[in-house]
């Protein structure tokens, strides 16, 4: 675990500075989280956790489609609206260090990413490689991603949080909060922001996963995604959003990955899913298809805090 991840953190029983100490995170009250065998701090306390954490077979599904590059561009569009926009941006200073721009003036700055809803840390990690520098902390409720979030970058420091309650950071210490096809926490995500901070959101456009929606009977986009989303963030203004499309050539075990790693896993008949598979891919032709084109489209958004919000 770094330092410097490390003093962004907040004792989520009291809100007070966390210190590493040799195998746990400490407050100056005593509370204390142990560091797991694999990396990992659990910094989830009270009730029960909300019953959306990504399973096991999820997680798994999640990370062999991922790490394939299916959705390479995907990480690049984000990368590049994480790291840059409004006149700023992070680059690596030559005696190694970090550098962030303001217009003609330059700050030593490292970029802290706050990851809410990290998964397996694939996107997070992809971010740090494109900044050459900086910290990104994961925050996730299933122990399964955060487990693989820990291996995914040596400066991702990777959590399990309840982003739905107060998370586990000091107030304005992120310099970007990013949002990749998980819940939110407007007020949380406002109060952990530095000022100027942003929050970059994914979430699937209606085109995503045709025709696989369709002939698999998967659950598709609803009309209203747009609106929730802004909903969510009360007390921000969208300031951009592209569409991030691109076509994937998909075979028989691609197919169940993203199937089994997104919402459509939750409802899913894995027997009516293995037949709609073998359909997809003997189609009446005498040659049995080896690959479907499948779309991947998705809305790419940036939000910044708005005055009266402050
Ligand atoms: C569709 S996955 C996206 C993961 C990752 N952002 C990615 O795109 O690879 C949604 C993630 O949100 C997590 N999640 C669901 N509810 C959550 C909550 N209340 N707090 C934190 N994470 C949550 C799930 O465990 C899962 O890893």
């Amino acid at each position: 675990m770094l330092a410097d991840i490390v003093e962004h953190l907040a004792c989520p029983v009291c809100g007070q500075p966390l210190r590493l100490d040799p195998g746990a995170l400490r407050c100056p009250d005593g509370h204390s989280f142990d560091v797991a065998r694999q990396g990992y701090v659990s910094l989830l306390v009270g009730s029960r956790p909300p019953g959306t954490a990504d399973s096991a077979e999820m997680v798994a599904a999640r990370a062999a489609f991922l790490s394939a590059g299916h959705y390479a561009p995907l990480e690049s569009a984000l990368a590049e609206a994480v790291l840059a926009g409004h006149g700023e941006s992070f680059s690596q200073s030559p005696d190694g260090g970090c550098t962030k721009a303001y217009g003609g003036s330059v700050r030593a700055t490292a970029p802290v990413i706050v990851d809410a809803g990290a998964g397996t840390g694939h996107y997070a990690a992809a971010v740090l490689d494109a900044a050459g520098c900086g910290v990104a902390m994961a925050f996730d409720v299933s122990k399964h991603a955060v487990r693989r979030a820990a291996r995914a970058h040596p400066r991702v420091g990777a959590f399990v949080a309840d982003v739905w309650r107060r998370l586990p950071i000091g107030d304005g210490v992120a310099d970007v909060v990013m949002n990749v096809f998980a819940p939110r926490n407007g007020p949380e995500f406002r109060r952990i922001l530095r000022p100027g901070g942003r929050v970059v959101v994914v979430t699937p456009a209606p085109g995503h996963l045709s025709p696989l929606v369709e002939e698999l009977g998967l659950l598709s986009v609803d009309a209203d995604k747009e609106r929730r989303v802004a909903r969510s963030l009360e007390g921000f203004a969208e300031v951009e959003r592209r569409v991030v499309a691109f076509g994937m050539a998909l075979g028989p075990d691609e197919v169940r990955a993203v199937v089994g790693m997104g919402p459509s896993a939750w409802h899913v008949d894995e027997k009516e899913l293995t037949e709609g598979i073998a359909r997809v891919f003997a189609p009446n032709m005498p040659k049995k298809q080896e690959k479907v084109v499948t779309k991947a489209e998705f809305h790419l958004s940036t939000f910044e805090v708005t005055p009266d919000a402050r």
